[in-house]
């Protein structure tokens, strides 16, 4: 296979945009894999705007489509990144891989377990490979959280306490992430943390949840968005609409390492915000300063140490960032990083690019694919379920879908399920 695939990017919204910064940022470094030859939008004006930004940060300008099999007939590709908004995932991405491209489609992998299974099933049928680019667990500050649970930093892992609270009644980026049809924000945003809690501690096993809808409507206040990427369609929203989307999850979750988590993802707090993740042991814990960030992880131990420096990589001998990911953050075992928002998040997006390249070069299976990113779907939505059977549930109820009572509504408006 040549040095360099041939990708496109379909979705030019927020994400797209910002997709494109990691594909300039990885680029510009003697890692890079891939050539961007085209993109695609159902709004041509989306996919015109990222061409002339592509043309500006990489220097060639993109072929623009707005349909996909015309862009396959058309132009010689190896593979398709996927970031259209998450309730278009289930058509978009299968009809991506039945086109026969190796596709990397946003995360929530789809709007449901069954639009989960859709993707799974076109990428089975086709022969190529499905990567899901879930972002957070790629942030190096992770990658040393993952390897000094695994190194016995703490000892035996036994508690996760994962919460977020903030948002109050304000739009969270764009209208769509606050409907149960289109993907809502404890979806959208929750399955990063869902990814996280099972990137710590392994496969969850089963979930006691509760779930609630408490801002009926959500008010236009930023429409920067992430980055600002947002900006420009900002003035298309409404300044206020209806919500019909779950805005918060409270969720108490069992490990099959038998460790325990308890998950707030609250979207509609007022007041106070409130992001916190410790990892507890049988040692000591471990604080995480967050996502994307680059503050250094606290350690805290039952022998007096407390240390958030880096005399921290001792306790974690088996951390080593992928050479790319050294390149591009400075170092093999960075404890601390210092850039601003939008520099930590294309170098993310890089490494994103970077293993989806290598693996259509290469034939390996990429980290998160449609089974990771299909598990930490079931996580979420095990809070949802369970609040609607009234019960706990095992997230293998989820993943099989005998359990779907949330899910169904929105399975059978999508044509995932025939009516009942
Ligand atoms: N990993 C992260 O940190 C992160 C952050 C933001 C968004 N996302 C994910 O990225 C995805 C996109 O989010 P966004 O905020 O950019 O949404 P958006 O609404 O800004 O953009 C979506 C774009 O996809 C286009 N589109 C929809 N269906 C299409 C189709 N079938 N073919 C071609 N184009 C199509 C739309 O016209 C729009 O331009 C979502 O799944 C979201 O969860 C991830």
């Amino acid at each position: 296979m040549a040095e360099r695939v041939r990708l496109a990017i379909v979705g030019c919204g927020g994400m797209g945009r910002r997709h494109l910064t990691g594909f300039t940022e990885l680029a510009r470094t003697d890692f890079r894999n891939a050539d961007l030859v085209a993109v695609c939008d159902l709004n041509r004006q989306n996919a015109e705007d990222l061409a002339e930004e592509a043309l500006e940060h990489l220097g060639t300008r993109p072929q623009v489509f707005t349909d996909a099999a015309q862009m396959v007939r058309e132009v010689e590709l190896d593979g398709a990144d996927c970031p259209t908004d998450t309730g278009s995932h289930h058509t978009a991405a299968t009809l991506l891989l039945d086109l026969g491209l190796h596709t990397m489609c946003e995360k929530p992998l789809a709007i449901t377990i069954r639009g989960c299974n859709a993707i799974i099933e076109a990428a089975a049928r086709s022969g190529k490979i499905l990567s899901v680019a879930e972002n957070f667990r790629r942030d190096p500050i992770n990658r040393l959280m993952k390897a000094l649970i695994d190194d016995g930093a703490i000892g035996d892992p036994q508690f996760i306490l994962e919460a977020g609270i903030g948002g109050r009644d304000s739009m969270i980026i764009t209208p769509w992430r606050h409907q149960k049809m289109t993907g809502t924000i404890t979806l959208d945003a929750g399955v990063h943390n869902a990814d996280i809690l099972q990137y710590y501690f392994g496969d969850a096993e089963s979930a006691f949840g509760q779930t609630r809808l408490y801002e009926k409507t959500r008010y236009k206040r930023s429409t920067a968005g992430p980055g600002g990427f947002y900006e420009k369609w900002g003035k298309d929203f409404p300044d206020s609409f209806a919500a019909t989307g779950e805005d918060a999850i409270f969720g108490m979750i069992n490990f099959a390492n038998g460790a325990h988590a308890h998950w707030i993802d609250h979207h509609a707090g007022h007041g106070l915000p409130f992001q916190h993740r410790t990892v507890y042991g049988t040692r000591g814990s471990l604080v995480s300063p967050g996502d994307r960030n680059g503050r250094p992880v606290r350690l805290i131990l039952d022998d007096g140490t407390d240390i958030m420096d880096q005399r921290i990589l001792d306790y974690a001998p088996s951390y080593r960032l992928s050479p790319v990911a050294a390149r591009l953050f400075g170092g093999d075992r960075p404890w601390t990083y210092h850039y601003d928002f939008p520099v930590t998040d294309r170098k993310i997006l890089a490494l994103e690019y970077h293993e989806f390249a290598e693996c259509i070069r290469t034939g390996a299976q990429p980290e998160v694919n449609g089974a990771v990113a299909r598990r930490d779907v079931a996580l979420v939505y095990a809070l949802f379920e369970s609040q609607v059977a009234g019960r706990p549930v095992t997230i293998e109820e989820v993943e099989t879908s005998a359990v779907d009572g949330y899910q169904r509504e929105i399975d059978e408006k999508l044509g995932l399920i025939a009516t009942t």
